[in-house]
């Protein structure tokens, strides 16, 4: 916990990654075939920040089309939920999430807001920047690992809890059900959950948004790299390793790797293990998977969740499902 200001209180968990745990967990991840990384690595500061920059790129629509869902939306969502607390999974720079409190505020109903991120830069800033925004609103921020730390979110009432973006297509299906069980397990009867997804669209238009004409996907993918140097001392070149994402139309999702471009070895100090890379050879470090209604609504109700209502965008790109735990 740290006082930065009487209205903020941030609780930071799971020692930013670098635990035993998690260097098994990288450990498990980079010798399972195909090779993989955890996605959570990612979003250190720097790749906090070009996820910004992602979400501004023309071909990045997912990002404008949630917010003008939630633009038209956050006033019927804040009506039905009556919600007094903003509950934020994966909040990031919580950009979109203004509308939300904006709704709760004209409501009168905008009391605390609890983002959870893994990236304390990220939760220490919105912090920061919503206190001075919001008169009177408190900040409780958790730093941590929405997978095993859920149950570190504090106690409270009248709750809606949010997941957007489409993160929960980051996952893999079996995480995605087991999250979303430990979610409902953490909620209050008559607490809502909104979740937004990412819907099945064209290939054409999948693969542009992962592979923006700028490169700042590509920097995205291979800044993971060097969050490997600062957390498992491993000598990775990230410039030895080329960005691929490709829509796999089986599974509804993109498939985002680096593909190495020549034979090399890699040694991670902290596992005192060294890897060779074959030319060609690939890590998956992410699956953005997309959806349909039919298949968030079967999802929520089997982690227990009753949907009570689908806001979508006029080309159905985007969805965001509310849902209530009885
Ligand atoms: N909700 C925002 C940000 C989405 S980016 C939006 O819609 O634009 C995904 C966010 O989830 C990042 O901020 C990242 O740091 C966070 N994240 C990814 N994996 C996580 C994990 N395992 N635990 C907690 N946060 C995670
Ligand atoms: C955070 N998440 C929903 C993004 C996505 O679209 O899957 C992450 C991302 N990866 C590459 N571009 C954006």
């Amino acid at each position: 916990m740290t006082p930065d200001h009487p209205r903020i209180r941030i609780d930071v968990h799971g020692n930013g990654g670098t635990s035993e745990e998690c260097l098994e967990e990288i450990r498990k991840a980079l010798l399972s075939s195909p090779r993989r990384l955890p996605t959570k690595y990612l979003y250190d500061d720097q790749g906090s920040a070009l996820f910004e920059h992602i979400c501004q790129l023309p071909e990045y629509y997912q990002t404008r089309t949630e917010r003008q869902i939630l633009a038209k939306s956050a006033d019927e969502i804040v009506a039905h939920t009556r919600a007094r607390e903003l509950v934020e999974l994966g909040s990031g720079a919580a950009t979109k999430t203004r509308l939300l409190l904006n709704a709760m505020a004209r409501a009168n109903q905008l009391h605390r807001y609890i983002p959870f991120d893994v990236s304390e830069g990220i939760v220490r800033r919105v912090a920061q920047e919503l206190i001075q925004e919001y008169e009177s609103l408190e900040v409780y921020g958790v730093v941590g690992d929405f997978l095993t730390h859920l149950e570190h979110i504090p106690p409270g009432g009248r709750r809606l809890v949010a997941f957007l973006g489409g993160t929960i297509g980051n996952l893999q299906p079996e995480e995605a059900q087991a999250f979303l069980r430990s979610v409902h397990q953490e909620m209050a009867p008559g607490d809502f959950f909104l979740l937004g997804v990412q819907l099945i669209t064209d290939t054409g238009r999948l693969e542009a948004a992962y592979n923006d004409r700028a490169g700042v996907t590509a920097a995205f993918n291979q800044n993971i790299l060097r969050v490997m140097r600062a957390v498992a001392g491993a000598d990775f070149h990230p410039e030895q390793f080329a960005h691929v994402a490709r829509y796999n139309a089986r599974q509804h999702r993109i498939e985002m790797s680096l593909r190495s471009l020549r034979d090399q070895d890699v040694r991670l100090t902290e596992l005192d293990l060294t890897i060779h890379f074959a030319r060609g050879e690939e890590i998956l470090t992410e699956i953005s998977t997309k959806y349909n209604r039919h298949h968030v609504e079967a999802l929520l109700q089997s982690a227990g969740f009753v949907p009570v209502a689908w806001h979508t965008d006029p080309e159905h790109l985007h969805g965001l499902a509310l849902a209530r735990k009885p």
